[in-house]
Protein backbone atom coordinates (compact mmCIF):
# COMPACT_ATOMS: atom_id res chain seq x y z
CA UNK A 1 0.00 0.00 0.00
CA UNK A 2 1.65 2.86 -0.78
CA UNK A 3 0.59 6.45 0.58
CA UNK A 4 1.10 9.82 -1.70
CA UNK A 5 1.13 12.94 0.16
CA UNK A 6 1.50 16.37 -1.09
CA UNK A 7 4.80 16.63 -1.77
CA UNK A 8 6.78 17.76 -5.19
CA UNK A 9 8.72 14.52 -4.45
CA UNK A 10 5.56 12.75 -4.94
CA UNK A 11 6.79 12.11 -8.99
CA UNK A 12 9.16 10.17 -7.89
CA UNK A 13 6.52 8.04 -6.25
CA UNK A 14 5.11 7.23 -9.68
CA UNK A 15 8.66 5.10 -10.64
CA UNK A 16 8.48 3.69 -7.30
CA UNK A 17 4.91 1.80 -7.88
CA UNK A 18 6.69 0.93 -11.56
CA UNK A 19 10.13 -0.84 -9.53
CA UNK A 20 7.55 -2.38 -7.03
CA UNK A 21 5.51 -3.88 -9.88
CA UNK A 22 8.55 -5.00 -11.96
CA UNK A 23 9.72 -7.03 -8.70
CA UNK A 24 6.10 -8.76 -8.99
CA UNK A 25 5.02 -6.73 -6.13
CA UNK A 26 0.81 -5.65 -6.08
CA UNK A 27 0.40 -2.02 -5.34
CA UNK A 28 -2.33 -0.24 -4.44
CA UNK A 29 -2.27 3.61 -3.99
CA UNK A 30 -3.75 6.18 -1.83
CA UNK A 31 -3.30 9.70 -2.02
CA UNK A 32 -4.09 12.85 0.18
CA UNK A 33 -6.14 15.39 -1.20
CA UNK A 34 -3.08 17.61 -1.76
CA UNK A 35 -0.59 15.01 -3.20
CA UNK A 36 -3.49 15.30 -6.25
CA UNK A 37 -2.08 18.82 -6.60
CA UNK A 38 1.34 17.36 -7.64
CA UNK A 39 0.85 14.27 -9.44
CA UNK A 40 -3.08 13.01 -10.92
CA UNK A 41 -4.47 9.70 -10.13
CA UNK A 42 -4.49 8.15 -13.20
CA UNK A 43 -0.41 8.14 -13.89
CA UNK A 44 -0.66 5.91 -10.13
CA UNK A 45 -3.76 4.30 -11.39
CA UNK A 46 -2.16 3.37 -15.16
CA UNK A 47 1.11 2.27 -13.24
CA UNK A 48 -0.32 -0.17 -10.55
CA UNK A 49 -2.69 -0.98 -12.51
CA UNK A 50 -5.49 -0.48 -9.49
CA UNK A 51 -7.72 1.95 -8.55
CA UNK A 52 -6.50 4.99 -6.50
CA UNK A 53 -8.40 5.58 -3.51
CA UNK A 54 -7.96 9.07 -1.97
CA UNK A 55 -11.77 9.33 0.27
CA UNK A 56 -12.60 8.50 3.54
CA UNK A 57 -16.17 8.62 3.79
CA UNK A 58 -17.20 7.35 0.13
CA UNK A 59 -19.74 5.14 0.04
CA UNK A 60 -18.86 3.58 -3.27
CA UNK A 61 -15.10 3.24 -2.03
CA UNK A 62 -15.80 2.10 1.53
CA UNK A 63 -18.25 -0.16 -0.11
CA UNK A 64 -15.41 -1.97 -2.96
CA UNK A 65 -12.30 -1.61 -0.14
CA UNK A 66 -12.99 0.74 2.56
CA UNK A 67 -10.30 1.77 4.73
CA UNK A 68 -10.28 -1.08 7.20
CA UNK A 69 -10.22 -3.35 4.16
CA UNK A 70 -6.96 -1.70 2.37
CA UNK A 71 -5.54 -1.54 5.85
CA UNK A 72 -5.76 -5.49 6.15
CA UNK A 73 -5.33 -6.09 2.47
CA UNK A 74 -1.39 -4.34 2.73
CA UNK A 75 1.54 -6.65 3.50
CA UNK A 76 2.97 -3.12 4.06
CA UNK A 77 2.44 0.16 3.98
CA UNK A 78 5.20 2.73 2.57
CA UNK A 79 4.39 6.76 2.30
CA UNK A 80 6.42 8.24 0.14
CA UNK A 81 6.62 11.04 0.11
CA UNK A 82 5.90 11.49 3.83
CA UNK A 83 5.11 15.39 4.78
CA UNK A 84 5.98 16.95 7.96
CA UNK A 85 2.14 17.33 8.04
CA UNK A 86 1.30 13.62 7.84
CA UNK A 87 4.24 12.54 10.03
CA UNK A 88 2.88 14.87 12.28
CA UNK A 89 -0.41 13.36 12.07
CA UNK A 90 0.58 9.99 12.78
CA UNK A 91 2.71 10.60 15.60
CA UNK A 92 -0.71 11.75 17.48
CA UNK A 93 -2.55 8.75 15.55
CA UNK A 94 -4.89 11.02 13.69
CA UNK A 95 -7.35 9.99 11.66
CA UNK A 96 -9.00 12.32 9.66
CA UNK A 97 -8.71 11.07 6.09
CA UNK A 98 -8.40 7.87 4.61
CA UNK A 99 -4.01 7.78 4.63
CA UNK A 100 -3.82 8.69 8.19
CA UNK A 101 -6.89 6.55 9.33
CA UNK A 102 -6.08 3.54 7.46
CA UNK A 103 -2.05 3.84 8.82
CA UNK A 104 -3.95 3.78 12.04
CA UNK A 105 -5.68 0.59 11.40
CA UNK A 106 -3.05 -1.50 9.58
CA UNK A 107 -1.08 -3.98 11.83
CA UNK A 108 1.54 -4.54 9.10
CA UNK A 109 4.84 -2.82 8.97
CA UNK A 110 5.15 0.90 8.24
CA UNK A 111 7.43 2.48 6.36
CA UNK A 112 8.02 6.28 5.71
CA UNK A 113 9.81 8.34 2.99
CA UNK A 114 9.73 11.75 4.41
CA UNK A 115 10.58 14.83 1.97
CA UNK A 116 10.37 17.95 3.33
CA UNK A 117 12.41 21.64 3.51
CA UNK A 118 15.57 20.95 5.62
CA UNK A 119 14.64 23.43 8.00
CA UNK A 120 10.90 21.57 8.76
CA UNK A 121 13.20 18.44 8.64
CA UNK A 122 15.49 19.87 11.57
CA UNK A 123 12.63 21.08 13.25
CA UNK A 124 12.29 20.11 16.80
CA UNK A 125 9.00 19.31 17.13
CA UNK A 126 9.93 17.14 13.42
CA UNK A 127 12.15 15.15 15.36
CA UNK A 128 10.02 14.72 17.87
CA UNK A 129 7.63 12.99 16.14
CA UNK A 130 9.88 11.37 14.17
CA UNK A 131 11.30 9.65 17.44
CA UNK A 132 7.82 9.09 18.88
CA UNK A 133 6.94 7.12 15.65
CA UNK A 134 9.76 4.52 15.20
CA UNK A 135 9.62 3.93 19.36
CA UNK A 136 6.29 2.66 17.73
CA UNK A 137 7.94 0.66 15.49
CA UNK A 138 7.34 2.62 12.39
CA UNK A 139 10.59 2.40 9.73
CA UNK A 140 12.18 5.07 8.11
CA UNK A 141 13.74 5.52 4.76
CA UNK A 142 15.80 8.52 4.07
CA UNK A 143 15.46 11.64 4.15
CA UNK A 144 18.82 12.06 1.76
CA UNK A 145 20.77 15.24 2.08
CA UNK A 146 20.98 17.68 -1.54
CA UNK A 147 19.80 20.13 -3.43
CA UNK A 148 16.45 20.63 -2.86
CA UNK A 149 13.13 22.10 -4.83
CA UNK A 150 12.75 25.06 -2.88
CA UNK A 151 16.70 26.00 -4.27
CA UNK A 152 17.50 24.93 -0.44
CA UNK A 153 20.32 22.53 0.31
CA UNK A 154 19.79 19.98 3.09
CA UNK A 155 18.51 16.88 4.80
CA UNK A 156 15.08 16.41 3.54
CA UNK A 157 15.13 15.20 0.05
CA UNK A 158 13.33 11.60 -0.25
CA UNK A 159 14.82 8.67 -1.17
CA UNK A 160 15.79 7.76 -4.21
CA UNK A 161 13.03 5.25 -5.61
CA UNK A 162 15.59 2.69 -6.27
CA UNK A 163 16.52 3.26 -2.63
CA UNK A 164 12.93 2.35 -0.94
CA UNK A 165 12.51 -0.65 -3.34
CA UNK A 166 15.57 -2.09 -2.54
CA UNK A 167 14.70 -0.88 1.46
CA UNK A 168 11.19 -2.39 1.13
CA UNK A 169 12.05 -5.49 -0.99
CA UNK A 170 14.76 -6.14 1.56
CA UNK A 171 12.98 -6.67 4.90
CA UNK A 172 9.53 -8.32 3.31
CA UNK A 173 11.33 -10.83 1.75
CA UNK A 174 11.07 -13.13 4.84
CA UNK A 175 10.25 -16.69 2.96
CA UNK A 176 10.51 -19.25 5.73
CA UNK A 177 9.31 -22.00 2.95
CA UNK A 178 11.29 -21.10 0.46
CA UNK A 179 10.65 -24.10 -2.80
CA UNK A 180 8.88 -26.03 0.03
CA UNK A 181 5.75 -28.33 -1.15
CA UNK A 182 2.83 -27.59 0.78
CA UNK A 183 -0.52 -29.59 0.04
CA UNK A 184 -3.77 -27.78 2.05
CA UNK A 185 -7.09 -29.12 2.27
CA UNK A 186 -9.86 -26.59 2.83
CA UNK A 187 -13.86 -26.48 2.86
CA UNK A 188 -16.35 -28.39 3.98
CA UNK A 189 -17.22 -32.04 1.98
CA UNK A 190 -20.54 -32.99 0.81
CA UNK A 191 -21.51 -36.40 1.06
CA UNK A 192 -24.50 -37.14 -1.26
CA UNK A 193 -27.98 -38.80 -0.04
CA UNK A 194 -29.34 -38.83 -3.59
CA UNK A 195 -28.76 -36.76 -6.25
CA UNK A 196 -30.22 -33.57 -4.92
CA UNK A 197 -29.37 -33.78 -1.13
CA UNK A 198 -26.26 -33.98 1.05
CA UNK A 199 -24.77 -33.70 4.41
CA UNK A 200 -22.33 -30.82 5.03
CA UNK A 201 -20.77 -28.47 7.55
CA UNK A 202 -20.52 -24.77 8.33
CA UNK A 203 -16.94 -24.58 7.00
CA UNK A 204 -16.36 -21.82 4.82
CA UNK A 205 -12.81 -22.64 3.85
CA UNK A 206 -11.57 -19.31 4.53
CA UNK A 207 -9.22 -20.80 7.12
CA UNK A 208 -7.84 -22.76 4.30
CA UNK A 209 -7.63 -20.55 1.81
CA UNK A 210 -6.09 -17.87 4.38
CA UNK A 211 -3.58 -20.62 4.73
CA UNK A 212 -2.82 -21.27 1.14
CA UNK A 213 -2.03 -17.55 0.70
CA UNK A 214 0.52 -17.38 3.72
CA UNK A 215 2.10 -20.70 2.56
CA UNK A 216 2.41 -19.25 -1.21
CA UNK A 217 3.61 -15.64 0.24
CA UNK A 218 6.62 -17.52 2.58
CA UNK A 219 7.88 -18.62 -0.91
CA UNK A 220 6.05 -22.71 -0.72
CA UNK A 221 4.90 -24.44 -3.77
CA UNK A 222 0.80 -24.88 -2.53
CA UNK A 223 -1.47 -27.48 -3.97
CA UNK A 224 -4.65 -26.60 -2.49
CA UNK A 225 -7.25 -29.45 -2.21
CA UNK A 226 -10.81 -27.62 -1.97
CA UNK A 227 -13.99 -28.78 -1.06
CA UNK A 228 -17.02 -26.75 -2.14
CA UNK A 229 -16.38 -23.45 -0.93
CA UNK A 230 -17.66 -19.39 -2.56
CA UNK A 231 -14.29 -18.08 -2.55
CA UNK A 232 -12.20 -16.60 -4.96
CA UNK A 233 -9.47 -18.94 -5.49
CA UNK A 234 -5.78 -17.93 -4.65
CA UNK A 235 -3.61 -16.94 -6.96
CA UNK A 236 -0.20 -18.87 -9.04
CA UNK A 237 -1.37 -21.90 -6.63
CA UNK A 238 -2.35 -25.03 -7.76
CA UNK A 239 -5.81 -26.07 -6.93
CA UNK A 240 -8.07 -29.28 -6.85
CA UNK A 241 -11.93 -29.17 -6.59
CA UNK A 242 -13.82 -31.68 -4.79
CA UNK A 243 -16.65 -32.62 -3.42
CA UNK A 244 -17.40 -35.73 -0.98
CA UNK A 245 -14.61 -36.96 1.66
CA UNK A 246 -13.90 -40.36 -0.42
CA UNK A 247 -12.89 -37.38 -3.48
CA UNK A 248 -10.71 -35.42 -1.38
CA UNK A 249 -9.18 -38.30 -0.15
CA UNK A 250 -8.35 -39.80 -3.84
CA UNK A 251 -6.65 -36.58 -4.33
CA UNK A 252 -4.54 -36.12 -1.34
CA UNK A 253 -3.43 -39.38 0.24
CA UNK A 254 -1.32 -40.82 -2.74
CA UNK A 255 0.53 -37.86 -3.43
CA UNK A 256 0.93 -36.74 0.17
CA UNK A 257 4.36 -38.24 0.41
CA UNK A 258 5.70 -35.99 -2.05
CA UNK A 259 4.97 -32.91 -0.11
CA UNK A 260 7.27 -31.92 2.54
CA UNK A 261 3.76 -30.30 4.81
CA UNK A 262 0.22 -31.41 4.31
CA UNK A 263 -1.96 -29.10 6.41
CA UNK A 264 -5.70 -30.34 7.04
CA UNK A 265 -7.34 -27.26 7.24
CA UNK A 266 -10.55 -28.79 5.56
CA UNK A 267 -13.91 -29.73 7.50
CA UNK A 268 -13.75 -33.30 6.56
CA UNK A 269 -17.33 -35.53 7.17
CA UNK A 270 -16.58 -37.89 9.41
CA UNK A 271 -20.08 -40.00 7.79
CA UNK A 272 -21.67 -40.45 4.63
CA UNK A 273 -25.28 -41.96 3.83
CA UNK A 274 -24.57 -45.55 3.41
CA UNK A 275 -26.22 -46.18 0.57
CA UNK A 276 -26.36 -42.85 -2.13
CA UNK A 277 -29.87 -43.44 -3.81
CA UNK A 278 -29.91 -42.88 -7.62
CA UNK A 279 -33.19 -41.51 -7.75
CA UNK A 280 -34.42 -38.63 -5.04
CA UNK A 281 -35.58 -40.07 -2.05
CA UNK A 282 -39.36 -39.80 -1.67
CA UNK A 283 -41.80 -38.84 1.38
CA UNK A 284 -42.93 -41.56 3.35
CA UNK A 285 -44.30 -41.30 6.91
CA UNK A 286 -43.44 -39.02 10.08
CA UNK A 287 -39.59 -40.25 10.34
CA UNK A 288 -36.58 -41.29 8.10
CA UNK A 289 -33.61 -43.09 9.43
CA UNK A 290 -30.42 -42.15 7.34
CA UNK A 291 -27.82 -44.57 8.45
CA UNK A 292 -24.66 -43.32 7.73
CA UNK A 293 -20.95 -45.27 7.48
CA UNK A 294 -17.48 -44.07 8.40
CA UNK A 295 -15.52 -42.12 6.46
CA UNK A 296 -11.64 -42.33 5.77
CA UNK A 297 -9.61 -40.32 8.21
CA UNK A 298 -7.54 -38.54 5.54
CA UNK A 299 -4.94 -36.53 8.18
CA UNK A 300 -4.32 -40.07 9.69
CA UNK A 301 -3.79 -41.77 6.47
CA UNK A 302 -1.49 -38.93 5.87
CA UNK A 303 0.23 -39.12 9.15
CA UNK A 304 0.92 -43.02 8.69
CA UNK A 305 2.38 -42.66 5.25
CA UNK A 306 6.47 -44.58 5.26
CA UNK A 307 7.63 -41.12 3.85
CA UNK A 308 5.06 -38.69 5.78
CA UNK A 309 4.83 -34.87 5.17
CA UNK A 310 5.20 -32.34 8.07
CA UNK A 311 1.35 -32.68 8.97
CA UNK A 312 -0.36 -30.41 10.63
CA UNK A 313 -4.01 -31.28 11.94
CA UNK A 314 -7.09 -28.37 12.93
CA UNK A 315 -8.95 -29.50 15.61
CA UNK A 316 -12.25 -27.20 15.88
CA UNK A 317 -14.42 -28.05 19.45
CA UNK A 318 -16.42 -26.75 21.37
CA UNK A 319 -15.71 -28.24 25.01
CA UNK A 320 -12.76 -29.07 26.89
CA UNK A 321 -10.28 -27.75 23.39
CA UNK A 322 -6.86 -28.38 24.80
CA UNK A 323 -7.55 -32.25 26.01
CA UNK A 324 -9.30 -32.89 22.58
CA UNK A 325 -6.94 -31.50 20.61
CA UNK A 326 -3.56 -32.85 22.04
CA UNK A 327 -5.33 -36.59 21.91
CA UNK A 328 -6.37 -35.82 18.44
CA UNK A 329 -2.75 -34.89 17.99
CA UNK A 330 -1.48 -38.56 19.79
CA UNK A 331 -3.71 -40.62 17.79
CA UNK A 332 -3.62 -39.51 14.65
CA UNK A 333 0.29 -39.29 14.82
CA UNK A 334 0.13 -35.66 13.54
CA UNK A 335 3.62 -32.97 14.50
CA UNK A 336 0.89 -30.29 15.24
CA UNK A 337 -2.32 -29.53 15.12
CA UNK A 338 -4.00 -26.06 15.88
CA UNK A 339 -7.14 -26.02 17.95
CA UNK A 340 -10.04 -23.52 17.99
CA UNK A 341 -13.66 -22.96 19.53
CA UNK A 342 -16.65 -23.31 17.40
CA UNK A 343 -19.74 -22.60 18.29
CA UNK A 344 -19.18 -19.62 20.23
CA UNK A 345 -20.13 -15.64 19.41
CA UNK A 346 -16.77 -14.75 17.36
CA UNK A 347 -13.95 -16.29 15.36
CA UNK A 348 -14.80 -20.49 14.19
CA UNK A 349 -16.83 -20.99 11.38
CA UNK A 350 -17.77 -18.98 8.36
CA UNK A 351 -16.07 -16.13 10.73
CA UNK A 352 -13.41 -14.18 9.22
CA UNK A 353 -11.75 -13.60 12.45
CA UNK A 354 -10.44 -16.60 14.34
CA UNK A 355 -8.04 -17.35 17.03
CA UNK A 356 -5.78 -20.87 17.83
CA UNK A 357 -3.98 -22.97 20.27
CA UNK A 358 -0.96 -24.78 18.46
CA UNK A 359 0.35 -27.76 20.04
CA UNK A 360 3.52 -29.52 19.11
CA UNK A 361 4.82 -32.53 20.81
CA UNK A 362 7.04 -30.08 23.36
CA UNK A 363 5.08 -27.06 23.07
CA UNK A 364 2.46 -24.72 22.38
CA UNK A 365 1.38 -21.26 21.45
CA UNK A 366 -1.75 -19.31 21.77
CA UNK A 367 -2.57 -17.12 18.91
CA UNK A 368 -4.94 -14.71 19.84
CA UNK A 369 -7.88 -13.40 17.98
CA UNK A 370 -7.26 -11.93 14.45
CA UNK A 371 -8.50 -12.04 10.97
CA UNK A 372 -7.70 -15.33 9.71
CA UNK A 373 -5.60 -14.03 7.26
CA UNK A 374 -2.42 -12.76 9.81
CA UNK A 375 -3.68 -15.53 11.65
CA UNK A 376 -2.64 -18.07 8.41
CA UNK A 377 0.56 -16.03 8.59
CA UNK A 378 1.58 -17.10 12.03
CA UNK A 379 0.48 -20.31 11.92
CA UNK A 380 3.17 -20.77 8.52
CA UNK A 381 5.97 -19.08 10.90
CA UNK A 382 5.44 -21.60 13.41
CA UNK A 383 4.98 -24.79 10.96
CA UNK A 384 8.22 -23.33 9.42
CA UNK A 385 10.17 -23.06 12.51
CA UNK A 386 8.86 -26.84 13.46
CA UNK A 387 9.42 -27.94 10.08
CA UNK A 388 13.34 -26.26 10.48
CA UNK A 389 14.07 -27.66 14.11
CA UNK A 390 12.81 -31.17 13.55
CA UNK A 391 14.83 -31.59 9.48
CA UNK A 392 17.95 -30.07 11.91
CA UNK A 393 17.16 -32.60 14.85
O1 LIG B 1 -11.23 -35.97 14.40
P1 LIG B 1 -11.55 -34.63 13.87
O2 LIG B 1 -12.44 -34.69 12.66
O3 LIG B 1 -12.02 -33.64 14.86
O4 LIG B 1 -10.13 -34.08 13.39
C1 LIG B 1 -9.99 -32.91 12.68
C2 LIG B 1 -8.79 -33.02 11.80
O5 LIG B 1 -8.84 -34.24 11.09
C3 LIG B 1 -8.75 -31.93 10.74
O6 LIG B 1 -7.40 -31.65 10.44
C4 LIG B 1 -9.44 -32.59 9.56
O7 LIG B 1 -9.04 -32.03 8.33
C5 LIG B 1 -8.98 -34.03 9.70
N1 LIG B 1 -9.91 -35.04 9.22
C6 LIG B 1 -9.58 -35.79 8.11
N2 LIG B 1 -10.39 -36.77 7.65
C7 LIG B 1 -11.56 -37.04 8.27
C8 LIG B 1 -11.92 -36.28 9.41
C9 LIG B 1 -11.08 -35.29 9.85
O8 LIG B 1 -8.50 -35.55 7.53
N3 LIG B 1 -12.34 -37.98 7.79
Amino acid sequence: MLGVCGGIAAYKSAELVRLLKKRGIEVRVVMTESAKQFVTPLTFQALSGNPVHSRLLDADEENAMGHINLARWADAVVIAPATANMIAKLSCGLADDLLSTLSLAAECPIYLAPAMNQAMWRKAVTRENIARLQSHGVHLIGPEAGDQACGETGLGRMAEAETICAALTESTSDKPLLNKKVLISAGPTREALDPVRYISNRSSGKMGYAIANAAKKAGALVTLISGPVNLQPPGDIEIVNVESAEQMYDAIVPRAQDFDIYIGAAAVADYRPADVRAQKIKKQGEESVIKLQRNPDIVASVAALEHKPFVVGFAAETDDLENYAKNKMLSKNLDMIAANWVGGKQGGFDSDLNALKVFWRHGQKDLAMTDKRHLAEQLIRLIAARLNEKNTA
